[in-house]
């Protein structure tokens, strides 16, 4: 009998290390060797082995990663070594002083240094005895943290016990717990589902899901944690020579560490390593405040010692804040080419990013209400690298008692027509068409814009005074534009006149698809524009063809064709044509295909889907790849798409694509199936 319990104490035993080794692999390494369902697998027959023998349950299971009974407080861990937090620097400047500070004590021309991501998470200690996670707690007030192990336990990426071969007496690593930004959108997606609250970002998110007095709440929650240092240690091993050995002990200990870590000397690799990893900011998995340099000899780290509660051998140096509070003035409304409203918050001028932001977008009435945004409010304002400044969420504790509740106007606040909503949409509309000056002041700017008629130096400023000074109604209008016309508008001088009036003369000459892009056809966006002009041959065609010829070509559904049809017949449109054509515009015209000569490419048929960003390639590029071989690209994920390419960073169409099983290819695959189409 006792040797019977004996193996399946071994079996038990070498299911755990095999089932840590993989959780290694997956959430450590993000590379998992075995799939999911084997992994279920082992973990199954764990669990039935701890059923029928519960005596045999180890705390560090990994079947006790799942949370336990929740607790009425946490109790407090007190830190021998203390938990200090870093000075920041903000400017090259402050680095610099750093960096002459720290020579002039080390008595050194050049410091080795290691710099590392500053994770934006929240700070833990977790204390191994005997290679066994014993107890994990916040960083408190650096000397005294709470005891949040039982909700450390269920992240997958601590180990729960360390390697048998490295089981040192005592060792504390120090790290940051945070949550990826992909798991961050994917628990507010299932919050709103769930009708939860939202989390304003991935640290607030972390420090919700950590603080959660029931362990089994964390445990749906997926986090992930970094080490970054170490603090108590009895552990022979633990190499104390340099910062960057250290890490990689920890690393062969299975902590995950940043793999953006880098050695670099003096102050010239130092602010190198802040550009680089500034510009990698957005595409890395999880949110970064700064990076932080620390001295890379231990015992040079010594000789400097630290000034109150801040190390003398490390600083933070901190990227611009993307996010700020600031209050809202008021709510106005924007009018869109295609009259959508978009509400907009008037913000009390803040710092965020970089600059200095007064409007942020409340994208549309929905938002507004599910974040329940007011006039008077003080908000989360966020700003990430190029992106439209947005309110993120609202401090209800500072609500003010006068703050106004907004509603959308039912009239336009540009040209007083009325305002609707259509049934299966989001977005209110106004109905003035090009009547409304801002509808029409968009349609110029896109009629304008890159891919569409490509007329450089025709941006907002001057578009908007040309409409407000009625020189320009219509995009026809643009081709009657006198020097002298020009030149009166504000801050134009006579050189740049003349380069507008070139750059007009030169977009004359263009394509179809172009040409009907830059109508700015409701629904006809650049691929529909490409396939219109592909099929149909010329634009006589297109004005005359019925909703149901229309929806012979593919992609074209009666949505679109109705768009079309309608645009078409509209009397004022037929007009601005006829002009843009008399002025001298024009493009090559040809026979049209017939849909099926597409069949003979290679990925004719064949539909993809973009997420997320490719690094060898701009989205732009990879399209146009995916068309020279006859392929589609299409925005959304649905049972008909045939491929999703997964770039870095995801958005939702990923989960989409994996809820519908379609394939999925990372960059490397989709290279070599362009590469195996090639022609
Ligand atoms: S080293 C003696 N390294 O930043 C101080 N800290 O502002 C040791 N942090 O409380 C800290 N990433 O929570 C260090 N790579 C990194 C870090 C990092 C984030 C946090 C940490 C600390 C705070 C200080």
């Amino acid at each position: 009998m006792c040797a019977e319990i004996e193996k399946i104490k071994q079996q038990m035993q070498s299911l755990r290390t095999e089932i840590e080794q993989h959780n290694h692999q997956y959430y450590a390494l993000d590379d998992p060797v075995i799939p999911d369902t084997e992994y279920d697998k082992l973990f199954a027959r764990l669990q039935q082995l701890e059923q029928a023998h519960p005596q045999l349950i180890t705390v560090d299971s990994p079947t006790q990663r799942v949370g336990a009974s929740p607790l009425k407080e946490f109790s407090q861990i007190a830190h021998v070594v203390a938990m200090l937090s870093l000075n920041n620097a903000f400017v090259d400047e402050d680095v610099e002083a750093f960096d002459r500070r720290v020579r002039e004590v080390l008595l050194s021309n050049s410091v080795e240094y290691m710099a590392e991501p500053k994770f934006d998470g929240i700070a833990v200690s977790l204390r191994y005895e005997k290679g066994i996670f014993k107890a994990g707690a916040t960083r408190g007030d650096g000397y005294v943290g709470e005891d949040i192990t039982l909700n450390l336990r269920t992240i997958h990426s601590i180990p729960l016990v360390l390697p048998p071969d490295h089981s040192p007496l005592l060792l504390e690593v120090r790290g940051e717990v945070l949550m990826l930004k992909a798991d961050f959108l994917a628990l507010n997606e299932r919050q709103v589902r769930m009708g939860e609250k939202i989390f304003a970002n991935p640290r607030n998110a972390a420090a919700g899901s950590l603080r959660q007095l029931d362990s089994t709440i964390t445990a749906t929650r997926r986090l992930a944690f970094f080490a970054y240092g170490v603090g108590e240690f009895d552990d022979p091993d633990l190499p104390r020579d340099k910062q960057s050995h250290m890490m990689d002990y920890l690393a062969s200990l299975r902590f995950p560490v940043a793999k953006e870590a880098k050695i670099v000397s003096g102050v010239e690799g130092l602010l190198s390593y802040y550009q680089s990893i500034g510009s990698q900011r957005e595409n890395l998995s999880y949110d970064i405040d700064g990076v932080v340099y620390k001295v890379n000899a231990v015992l040079d780290q010594e000789k400097l010692g630290y000034v109150s509660r801040a190390p003398r051998f490390a600083i933070a140096h901190k990227f611009p804040a993307q996010e700020a509070l600031t209050q809202v003035l008021d709510i106005t409304v924007q009018v869109g080419r295609t009259g959508a409203l978009t509400p907009v918050a008037r913000l009390q001028p803040v710092f965020v990013g970089g600059v200095t932001v007064t409007n942020a977008t409340l994208h549309n009435i929905d938002e507004i209400t599910r974040k329940d945004v007011r006039i008077g409010d003080t908000v989360v304002v966020r700003r990430a690298g190029d992106v439209i400044p947005e309110v993120a969420s609202v401090i209800i504790e500072k609500r003010l008692q006068q703050a106004q509740i907004f509603h959308m106007p039912s009239h336009c606040p540009v040209c007083h027509s009325h305002v609707v909503r259509y049934a299966d949409e989001a977005v209110f509309r106004c109905t003035g068409g090009l009547f409304c000056p801002a509808q029409r002041k968009q349609a110029i700017l896109h009629f304008a814009s890159r891919r569409a008629m490509d007329i450089e130096g025709l941006g907002e400023k001057l578009v908007e005074q040309m409409v407000d000074h009625a020189i320009v109604r219509t995009p026809a209008d643009l081709y009657k534009l006198g020097l002298t016309a020009l030149a009166n508008l504000q801050r134009m001088a006579q050189k740049s006149a003349n380069n507008i009036l070139q750059a007009i003369e030169e977009s004359k000459h263009t394509t179809l698809s172009r040409f009907i892009y830059a109508l700015g056809i409701r629904n006809v966006g650049e691929t529909t524009a490409k396939d219109l002009a592909k099929y149909l041959g010329s634009l006589d065609r297109l004005m005359t063809i019925s909703d149901v010829q229309l929806q012979q070509i593919p992609d074209v559904g009666p949505v679109v064709a109705q768009s079309i049809v309608n645009f078409f017949a509209e009397q004022h449109n037929q007009e601005v044509i006829e002009q843009l054509r008399a002025s001298g515009i024009h493009w090559e015209e040809h026979e049209g295909q017939s849909p099926q000569s597409d069949a003979i490419k290679p990925l004719s048929g064949k539909t993809f889907v973009l997420t997320g960003t490719l690094s060898g390639m701009s989205r732009e590029q990879a399209k146009e790849k995916i068309a020279m071989l006859g392929g589609k690209v299409s925005g959304q994920v649905s049972k008909k798409t045939d491929y999703v390419v997964v770039g870095i960073d995801p958005g939702s169409k990923y989960d989409k694509a994996v809820s519908l099983a379609v394939t999925l290819l990372n960059e490397d695959e989709f290279m070599a199936l362009l590469q195996d189409h090639q022609q």
